[in-house]
């Protein structure tokens, strides 16, 4: 059974309700998937997993979040990550998915596979969701 690690930072909830719905996708679709708030994940949580999904909102100053993310992320710097299927999710009050485009290069420079990614404005509506739910679907392939 493939291995999917879901990994995100969220205060209002707007993303951590994408979180949910990529891993409603990733079990319907037949995966072992983990769901984690940054703040109880390792990196052993991604490093045994065969495809993840990382999630921020958009803060201080359009950049993933700071305190917590940040330090999570910057882990797999020096890490070979071997190509690994990347989802990457967020949300944004006002920088239009800047920060977005930032991460998505920023995990490619560090040797991920970044095979999707959505981006929304505050709240994700109900077509927004299917589309999370189809990218967790995709991690599973
Ligand atoms: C303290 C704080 C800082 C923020 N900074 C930014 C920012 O720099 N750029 C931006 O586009 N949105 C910013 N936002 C808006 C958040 O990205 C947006 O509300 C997002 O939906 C929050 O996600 P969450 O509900 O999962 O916590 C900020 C929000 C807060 C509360």
């Amino acid at each position: 059974m493939r291995k999917v690690s879901i990994i995100y930072w969220s205060n209002g909830g707007n993303v951590e309700v994408l979180a949910d719905h990529i891993f409603q996708g990733a079990k319907e679709a037949g995966a072992e998937v983990i769901v984690k708030h940054v703040n109880e994940a390792s990196l052993e949580d991604v490093t045994s997993a065969d495809a993840v999904a990382f999630g921020s909102p958009s803060m201080d100053n359009n950049r993933i979040e700071q305190s917590e993310m940040e330090p999570f992320i910057n882990q797999f710097k020096l890490l070979s990550n071997e190509n690994k299927n990347l989802v990457l999710f967020g949300s944004f009050g006002w920088d239009d998915g800047a920060f977005m485009k930032e991460w998505i290069v920023r995990m490619q420079d560090y040797g991920f596979n970044v095979v999707g990614n959505i981006t929304v404005k505050e709240a994700p509506n109900g077509k927004e969701l299917e589309k999370a739910k189809e990218l967790g679907r995709m991690l599973v392939k």
